[in-house]
């Protein structure tokens, strides 16, 4: 049966948790890509209560901030001093108004991410079928250390919840342990919580006595055992924060292989709550999903992949790669090593290859970027091949430029894109180039120092060593050094285009400036 809708639900957030040692509050704390308060939200959302209204207090700039991005319809409740989760509840009744006596009221804890919807959906089916007035879910633990205790009297009817703290040896015997989630009727819960008092070892307003409160009245009282004790771990420090976090990944990555996800390895695979993964997928190990990864049918990712908001097309190869907000094409083909930032777009059986990094880039269908390139604020077409250590030079120092190359493209190996730039469809570059200026559509462009060819410098520089010995045997003329023709020194070689010198001239040139010819190391001085 599907009970009624319940009235509201409240969630407890207001603890300091001290035991966190963090100037973060508990609840805002992230495992599985949520924040232990968004896992409990996510729960609730399960019940479709009227209200939710979460309690407030340390640390509550944050959590409310954290509410209005996130969960805008939720209505924060300020507990300003934490007097306990009784008195915490009262505060949030406060601000739901209109609720009728005999209105389901869910009380939850902001420490449990590791609760289901479809537990509390049971336990609010629980208490209407037992017209109860509070039923409590509860848990048998191995360890109840630290939780309240379930007392029930010898018909096996719940006779109270005493606190650990509290509790003499016979109770703190008792392994089945209060949750900190309840259904309540509205007006027996608010007619108890106004009897509260704090007279117990921690000077607070229990909620759990509401629990005594009402058995004293004759009031039904009934409690449901959660199937599966690990939904009600709860997070006080981080060691718990850990072991939740663990639960949660097997939880995740065991419902993706039943969903048809291979993984290969479950145990160094992290798949974030968000996640969504199509059939036939494969994941292999050491790979992270985070936030709202999604990866179409056939996808292949692993090993050693971090995606994080990153859609990853159907039957697309992705290896040893860090993603963000990206998109992969289709067929397409990413790493090994490669490193997609934000705003990067491959297009259908494209290639993203090794060494590889990309920003703010889009790549039409059958685009290749194939070895060791950066490609920042550009816009790429189809069909195109960006040449191995190509640079798209997106940053003059004081701003970003964009480059928009064509459909048809090979840009030649080693090419400077000097932003903003355009290279028109069917274009190509020479390798090495430098180009500053728009190529035309079909056109080569070319920007390249002369190649000068200093003969018997190895003779002279380098003599007996390995290289000069293979250099004679090759059959290397050994040419004597001229004197210096005090010409100037021409420092890189001819513009490609205004060259008219050859041969000796260019030699000329050399004399004396060996030392600084470009490209070779230590050139002039021996080392
Ligand atoms: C509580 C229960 C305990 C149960 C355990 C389950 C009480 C008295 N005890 O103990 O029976 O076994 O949860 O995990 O309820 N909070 C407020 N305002 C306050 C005090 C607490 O909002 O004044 C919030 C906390 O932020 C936390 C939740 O209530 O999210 C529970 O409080 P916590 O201090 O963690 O209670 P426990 O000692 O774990
Ligand atoms: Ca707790």
């Amino acid at each position: 049966m599907t009970s009624p809708r319940p009235a509201a639900v409240i969630i407890l957030a207001a603890g300091e948790g001290r035991r966190m040692r963090s100037t973060t509050p508990k609840v805002l704390h992230r495992i599985a890509g949520r924040t232990l308060l968004g896992h409990v939200l996510h729960a609730a959302a399960t019940l479709a209560a009227s209200h939710t209204a979460v309690v407030v207090g340390h640390g509550r700039e944050q959590v409310v901030a954290m509410l209005a991005e996130q969960a805008p319809a939720v209505v924060p409740a300020v507990q300003d001093r934490q007097h306990g989760t009784g008195h915490a509840v009262r505060i949030a009744l406060a601000t739901l108004d209109g609720l009728a006596p005999d209105d389901t009221v869910v009380v939850l804890p902001g420490d449990a991410p590791l609760l289901t919807g479809e537990t509390l959906a049971a336990l609010v089916d629980h208490h209407h079928a037992q017209r109860a007035a509070a039923t409590v879910l509860t848990a048998v633990l191995a360890d109840a250390t630290g939780y309240g205790r379930v007392v029930r009297d010898a018909a096996g009817g719940v006779r109270a919840i005493i606190e650990h703290r509290d509790a003499d040896a016979a109770t703190a015997a008792i392994r089945e342990i209060n949750t900190g989630v309840y259904a309540f009727r509205a007006g027996p819960l608010q007619a108890a919580l106004a009897r509260l008092t704090r007279e117990n070892a921690q000077g607070e307003e229990y909620l759990t006595d509401v629990v005594g409160l009402l058995v004293g009245d004759g009031s039904p009282v009934a409690a449901r055992i959660v199937a599966d004790p690990v939904e009600a771990g709860g997070v006080n420090d981080r060691v718990q924060l850990a072991a939740a976090g663990r639960a949660l990944r097997d939880r995740i990555v065991s419902a993706a292989m039943r969903a048809g996800t291979t993984v290969v390895d479950p145990h160094t695979t992290w798949i974030d709550a968000d996640v969504t993964l199509e059939p036939d997928t494969t994941i292999a190990p050491n790979t992270f999903l985070h936030g709202r990864t999604h990866l179409a049918r056939g996808a292949v990712v692993g090993p050693e992949c971090t995606l994080t908001d990153t859609i990853v097309g159907a039957e697309a190869s992705v290896v040893r790669t860090t993603a963000e907000q990206a998109e992969i094409g289709a067929g397409a083909t990413v790493g090994p090593y490669s490193h997609l930032r934000p705003g990067t777009r491959l297009g259908r059986e494209g290639k993203l290859g090794s060494f590889v990094e990309t920003k703010s880039a889009e790549f039409g269908d059958h685009t290749k970027v194939p070895h060791l390139a950066y490609v920042g604020d550009a816009v790429v077409g189809e069909r195109s091949n960006i040449g191995c250590t190509t640079v798209f030079v997106n940053y003059d120092g004081v701003a970003k430029h964009r480059t928009v190359i064509g459909s048809d493209v090979r840009i030649g190996s080693d090419t400077m894109l000097i932003a903003p730039v355009t290279v028109g469809d069917g274009a190509y570059t020479g390798a090495g180039s430098v180009i500053r200026e728009d190529v035309p559509p079909g056109a080569l462009a070319v920007r390249e120092g002369r190649q000068r060819i200093i003969e018997g410098w190895v003779a002279r520089r380098r003599p007996d060593s390995p290289a000069a010995r293979a250099a004679a045997a090759a059959g290397a003329p050994s040419i004597p050094e001229v004197p210096d023709a005090a010409a100037p020194i021409d420092p890189v070689g001819a513009d490609a285009h205004g060259a008219g010198t050859h041969g000796r001239s260019d030699l000329a040139h050399t004399r004396g400036g060996e030392a600084g010819i470009a490209g070779v190391p230590g050139a002039g001085s021996r080392t």
